[in-house]
């Protein structure tokens, strides 16, 4: 009777705990053993029309129940993940995940905190887990940084700070009148998170200048300084250089150290988008290869990419921590804090760094993670993928029936099978062909690309799971349908 007037979202009785209890144990022991399993499941596969159409049902009034809600889930939504999970999911830039992730991230799950602020737990576990980073990346101490959850956002935002910095923070007091004429320059091969972050900051599509690329896919560094001067001429704006640390489409690396200088000169913010490679300044091994990355006045990183942690979890760190909370700081009566207690004065309030009120827990997946495996072994997989990409760029060129069509990128590689006396139409409809089939037969999954306008088979080995024997049945398949599909 009590329920009538005092309704809850709890189980109702002992016996509902218990149901609830069993549901979760079965679900943790499901997911293990996909895991456990997940070599021979397939990369990916389509979800199939019944099922599809099966989901597209009304939202249950009554309520059917966990055991029910439970095994409709299993059974209509689980099997048809993105698949990148799987040893050979390759495409765009996706990480696998990890055990310990998925714990931290169940636990953050069950303690439902708001990440706003304040002093509790999840405040202090983002504050030390961007400690880790700031001290990895080689920034200095004064700098601010934030969980968001991706890669783009943390370029939008990072360039939100370097747009507050150019108009003196009039942007934020006047709007776009205060932005009319500003460009922020990077390669043609920047992420399109840059243009979504002007089109959004009141810059506009044309505020990005993207600059053409030498033959190693960087920023040509002539071309950059001939843009600026010429925009500076015009009575533009300049205020922004982004970097890439690794772009895209073939994984090359901008030259960081040369961008800085260039910066410094023009009195420009410089923003490094590392959301594919940054991490792999973790490693001893390859940290040289990103040096100016640490000078940077902003990066941006992805933890759920090369990082392994389960989605979603990015980074930024900006190195004037003050300027980071001016550009978004708003005062508000609601949010006061007190001489002590849950919001006592001097916690730390995460709101004030982005556009954000509310926040989920993204820390606790990555602390588990880094705190289970270690930094060394969390690493290797950065130093383990990159020799896999160079592996396999070399089964490429010692294959015949194959040929790269960009070099060897950080974790990159693009390539096609070519037929003798097959021309590029006629190459593009087979490589797609290829790509699709890869995929659909649950194989593997690979992404399109095209440089200089011909298709690719886009490999991005950021997952801890690929072996060697992968990369070698790849390559087989590939030959294999190539010349099946074509006859020579
Ligand atoms: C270079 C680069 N920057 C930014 C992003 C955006 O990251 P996210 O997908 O986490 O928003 C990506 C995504 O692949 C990327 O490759």
């Amino acid at each position: 009777m009590r329920d009538e007037f005092e309704p809850h979202l709890d189980p109702r009785s002992e016996e509902e705990w218990n149901e609830a209890r069993a549901a979760a144990h079965r679900l943790v022991d499901r997911v293990i053993d996909e895991h456990r399993a997940l070599r021979e499941s397939e990369c990916w596969k389509p979800m199939p029309a019944e099922v599809k159409k099966a989901l597209n049902a009304e939202a249950s009034q009554e309520g059917m129940g966990l055991e029910a809600a439970l095994a409709k889930a299993q059974q209509l939504i689980q099997p048809y993940t993105s698949g990148n999970r799987h040893p050979r999911f390759w495409g765009w830039v996706k990480g696998a995940g990890t055990l310990p992730g998925i714990l931290g991230q169940w636990m953050a799950t069950g303690m439902n905190a708001n990440v706003f602020g304040g002093n509790q737990g999840p405040v202090f576990v983002e504050q030390q887990v961007l400690e880790w980073f700031r001290q990895g990346m080689g920034f200095p101490e004064g700098t601010s940084g934030l969980l968001v959850d991706g890669g783009s956002m943390a370029n939008i935002l990072g360039l939100a700070v370097a747009r507050h910095k150019a108009t003196g923070g009039r942007s934020k007091t006047e709007g776009a009148e205060a932005c009319v004429g500003l460009r922020v320059y990077g390669s043609e091969a920047t992420h399109n998170s840059i243009q979504k972050g002007a089109e959004l900051l009141g810059l506009g599509a044309k505020g990005v200048r993207l600059i053409p690329m030498d033959t190693q896919g960087r920023v040509d560094l002539a071309a950059l300084e001939a843009a600026i001067q010429a925009d500076l001429q015009a009575g533009l704006r300049p205020f922004c250089v982004v970097g890439s640390a690794c772009t895209v489409g073939t994984g090359a690396m901008d030259p960081l150290l040369e961008l800085r200088k260039l910066t410094d000169r023009f009195g420009l913010w410089f923003h490094v988008d590392g959301a594919i490679g940054a991490l792999g300044r973790f490693s001893a091994k390859l940290r040289p290869r990103f040096e100016g990355m640490e000078l940077a006045d902003s990066l941006a990183f992805d933890l759920h990419k090369w990082g392994q942690i389960p989605y979603d979890a990015g980074c930024l760190l900006v190195r004037d921590g003050n300027l980071h909370r001016e550009t978004f700081q708003v005062g508000a009566k609601y949010l006061g804090t007190m001489d002590g207690g849950f919001v006592a004065h001097g916690c730390h309030m995460f709101h004030a760094y982005s556009p954000l009120l509310s926040r989920g827990d993204r820390a606790l997946k990555i602390w588990m993670t880094i705190q289970t495996l270690g930094l060394d072994r969390w690493a290797s997989i950065f130093e383990k993928n990159v020799a896999q990409a160079v592996y396999l760029g070399e089964l490429v060129d010692a294959q015949p029936r194959l040929e790269r069509l960009a070099p060897t990128g950080l974790n990159i590689l693009c390539f096609r099978f070519k037929g003798s006396g097959l021309g590029d139409a006629k190459l593009d409809a087979v490589n797609e062909k290829i790509l699709v089939e890869l995929q659909e037969t649950g194989f593997c999954v690979m992404s399109p690309f095209r440089i200089h306008d011909r298709f690719c088979l886009r490999v991005c080995v950021s997952n801890h799971r690929t072996t060697r024997s992968d990369l070698e049945a790849l390559v087989q398949r590939v030959v294999e349908i190539g010349q099946r599909l074509t006859g020579v």
